[in-house]
Parts: C-alpha cells; structure tokens; sequence
C-alpha cells in the first residue's frame, strides 16, 4: 500500500517536472511581417535574441522602404546575424488605395537609415510570397503561430483572402499599428500602419481571430536616447555599434519634429508584448478602420456597451494596448538588444 502511495507520488513529481520543463522550454512561434525600416529592424533583432520567440520567418512589405529595400533590409540582418531564417517578400502596393513613396523622410533612402547594405547578399528570397508563405507555416504549425504584423497589413490580408481558414490555425494576432485614445502620426487620426493601407488594416480586425493592437497610445511612451545607444554600443559592441549607426537617421527625424528625448520604439513594442504581456494593459472592444473621407486610417473602438448598437452590433471584439510600463519596457529592450549576435 505504501510503496503504491510512493509510485503515484513520483509519478506526479515526474509529470509536474516534464510539464514544467516544457513549459520553460516552449518558444513561443512567430512570423514578422515587416516594412524593412529603422524601427522594424530593431523589432526583428529583437526577437532573433529572444530567449522566448522562435523566429519561423520574416514576410516583407511595402513602406518605410520599397518592397526591394524592405527585402534586402531583413536578408542583411539575416546575413549579419547568421540565423538561416526565410524571408519572404510580399506586397509592393496598398489593396485599393493608390500607392505612396516610401517613408523615406523617416528611415533613410534604403530604409535603413542610408547606411551601406551590400548589393550582393549570400542568400536569396523564399520562393514562396509573403502571403504563401503565412499559409505554409500556419499549415506545419496550426494553433502555434503568433503572427506580428509590424507594417501595412497587405500581406495579412491577401493571405486572408487566399486562404479564408487561415484563422483557424494562427494562435493570435499582435500588431503594431493604430492610434486609439492618442492623436495618429500621420493625420490627427491616423498612424502610418493603418492609413497606409486602411483595407487591409480593416480586414485584418474583422477576421476570426484574437488580435492586440500595440498602438501609438503604448509606443510614444517608451523611448530610447542616443545615451542608451552609446550604453549599448559599449556592452555589445558590434551589433550595438550597428544599431546605433543606423538609429542616427532616425533620431534626427524625431528632433526635427520635436522629440528632442529619443526615438520611439515602435515595432518592437509588439514583440514586447508577445514577451511580456504583463508589461501593457489593453482594452477589448469592437475595432473598425475608417477607409475613406478626412477620418481615413483612424482605428475606431467602441468599447462595450458601445459596441450593442447600430452599425456596431456585428462587430467582433478585439483588443488594443492602452498603458504600459514605460520603465520596464525600455529595460527589456535593451537588454534584448544586449543579447544580439552577430557572426562578423
Ligand atoms: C509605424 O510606422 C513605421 O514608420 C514604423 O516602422 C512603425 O511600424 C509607426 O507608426
Ligand atoms: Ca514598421
């Protein structure tokens, strides 16, 4: 009887410890969907140093770069990191609205900054589109995938349109992009991501699945100093020194509206999230895009009871990130960015 009582016992005690191991062992799946940019670049360093993320892919879109640069920005950092990760290039134009120039003013002539990229890279894209590739993936990992959108949505949506069960398999969405209770960047109402293409944006929240929209509400409040990247630069010197080359461009961007503090760590605020969630706190509510007319980009919530009413009734609930902890979001960039390694 007492050595049944003991077998059980060690039994449970080996099970918690499998589970548990596991639980410390699983690395949550992801795929950056990018416009190869400053901020974007910080975003998938970021997680190629994630203890916590395993980076399945990266997808390209059109935006802070040309669909060219956005693709040969994330083959680069492929290359610099040594991490034999697929890149996969996707959209070169908005759904329906008609295309803009790269937000060059922002993230340089070629997205990073203008410094130099090689022409020649040792690796080439996947031979599958962004939107194919999302598909595969969420095929060879159904239910596992967090997708992190961190440019226009396009390549989301086409692989929406191309797959309509595609929800089914993705564990959740987490986007950087919208502007809820904070003025947008780019109009009053709008941030880049979503006004960049509204459609795409639109479908991407109206799909079955949960997405958290890491917005301007969360990303202004976390800030990095060129003294952070100096910081950086000493403890890690190559990929810091890299970092903080091509960060110059955009810390003169924001001086020159006013920022005088820093930049604004936009992108990797979502991988942030996927993280730590704990480090934000988010409302739920039905969340719509404007599409056309003055209001064009703005990311619409109607919190609850809002959302019973009129137009609103049908509208599925999602969520957006409304607070975070500056301090400790700023501590977990950096010290992510600590962790990058880089093989030249
Ligand atoms: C967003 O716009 C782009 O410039 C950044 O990369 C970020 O994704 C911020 O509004
Ligand atoms: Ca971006």
């Amino acid at each position: 009887m007492r050595g049944n009582t003991l077998n059980a016992f060690s039994a449970l005690l080996l099970f918690i410890l499998l589970t548990s191991s596991h639980a410390i062992l699983a690395k949550e799946k992801i795929i950056i969907d990018a416009d190869v940019g400053i901020d974007d670049a910080m975003a998938i360093l970021f997680a190629t140093a994630s203890p916590e993320l395993e980076l399945l892919g990266i997808t390209t879109v059109f935006g802070n770069a040309s669909i060219e640069n956005s693709t040969k920005n994330a083959l680069y950092l492929m290359q610099r990191t040594g991490l034999n990760i697929p890149v996969a290039q996707g959209a070169h134009t908005p759904l329906a609205i008609p295309p803009e120039p790269p937000t060059d003013f922002v993230h340089g002539g070629n997205g990073l900054g203008d410094i130099p990229v090689p022409d020649t890279l040792n690796a080439a894209p996947h031979e599958l589109s962004a939107a194919e590739f999302i598909i595969q993936q969420s095929k060879l990992y159904p239910g596992e995938i967090t997708l992190v959108p961190v440019g226009r949505m396009t390549n989301i949506a086409l692989a929406l349109k191309l797959d309509p069960t595609l929800p089914s398999r993705i564990k959740q969405v987490v986007i950087m992009g919208g502007a809820f209770e904070h003025p947008g960047n780019v109009t009053p109402v709008a941030e880049a991501n979503i006004i960049g293409d509204p459609h795409a944006a639109d479908v991407v929240f109206q799909a079955d699945w949960d997405v958290v929209a890491i917005g301007l509400d969360v990303t202004t409040k976390v800030i990095v100093s060129d003294k952070d990247l100096q910081k950086l630069e000493k403890d890690n010197p190559v990929p810091g020194g890299f970092i903080r080359d091509f960060s110059q461009f955009y810390l003169a961007f924001y001086r020159s509206v006013g920022v005088e503090e820093g930049f604004y760590v936009h992108d990797p605020a979502a991988l942030m999230y996927v993280v730590a969630p704990e480090l934000f706190s988010t409302r739920e509510a039905a969340i719509r895009v404007a599409s056309e007319g003055i209001a064009i980009g703005q990311t619409i919530a109607a919190l609850p009871p809002q959302n019973t009413r009129g137009a609103w009734k049908d509208v599925k609930l999602n969520r957006y990130a409304d607070t975070v902890d500056s301090k400790a979001a700023k501590k977990l960039f950096l010290s992510h960015m600590r962790k990058v390694r880089f093989v030249d």
